[in-house]
């Protein structure tokens, strides 16, 4: 499959977006619970100025793959942070590599921010080697206890290796 673009969202996407957060593999690697129709709405009928901004890519109207991108303050320190998935058919095309360009470009125009922080499963070996070939690297791990099942290992990383991520930052742990 080919011919996707990035471009941004709005209330045509709830949908869309409330079934791509749904679907297992997608569920089982974004490190928060999946929202509610109502929050996704919120989200993308956010005005552009926001404190979060959504891209969808795909052919079209269609919602292949998803990112969301927000300014995060952890210990007095700013960086940008975001959530990706992209669906199963649209695997291994770069969407993904695409929408983490989108999220590093987005984080400084919007917000003057050129450090990202990610956190990803231990287990998340195709997203690890996403950031990995992106250059981010591990700065901490933490542990992270779902509403259901066991507690699972999340790596911190970024991609500005700063001495002052090198240390624990208190994410979700
Ligand atoms: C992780 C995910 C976003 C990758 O999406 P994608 O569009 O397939 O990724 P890309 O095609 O842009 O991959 C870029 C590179 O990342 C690496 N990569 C991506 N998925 C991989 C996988 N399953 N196994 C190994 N390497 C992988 C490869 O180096 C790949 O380049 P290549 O295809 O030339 O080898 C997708 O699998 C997904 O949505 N997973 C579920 C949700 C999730 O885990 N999101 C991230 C949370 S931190």
């Amino acid at each position: 499959m080919s011919g996707w673009t990035l471009r941004p969202m709005g209330s045509a996407d709830v949908d869309a977006v409330w079934a791509g957060e749904q679907e297992p593999s997608i569920a089982a690697g974004l490190i928060h619970e999946p929202p509610t129709r109502e929050v996704i709405a919120a989200r993308l009928l956010e005005p552009p100025d926001a404190a979060s901004h959504q891209v969808a890519c795909g052919p079209l109207d269609e919602v292949a793959g998803y990112l969301e991108v927000r300014p995060i303050h952890m210990q007095g320190v700013s960086c940008g942070s975001f959530s990706v998935w992209v669906l199963p058919a649209w695997r291994r095309q770069g969407m993904a590599d695409a929408l983490v360009a989108e999220a590093e470009a987005l984080s400084r125009a919007r917000w003057g921010l050129h450090t990202l922080l990610i956190g990803v499963f231990e287990d998340n070996a195709g997203a690890r080697s996403l950031y990995t070939r992106r250059g981010y690297v591990e700065v901490d791990r933490q542990w992270w206890w779902p509403r259901e099942g066991p507690r699972r290992r999340v790596l911190l990383l970024s991609n500005q290796p700063d001495p002052r991520w090198m240390r624990r930052v208190g994410f979700g742990a």
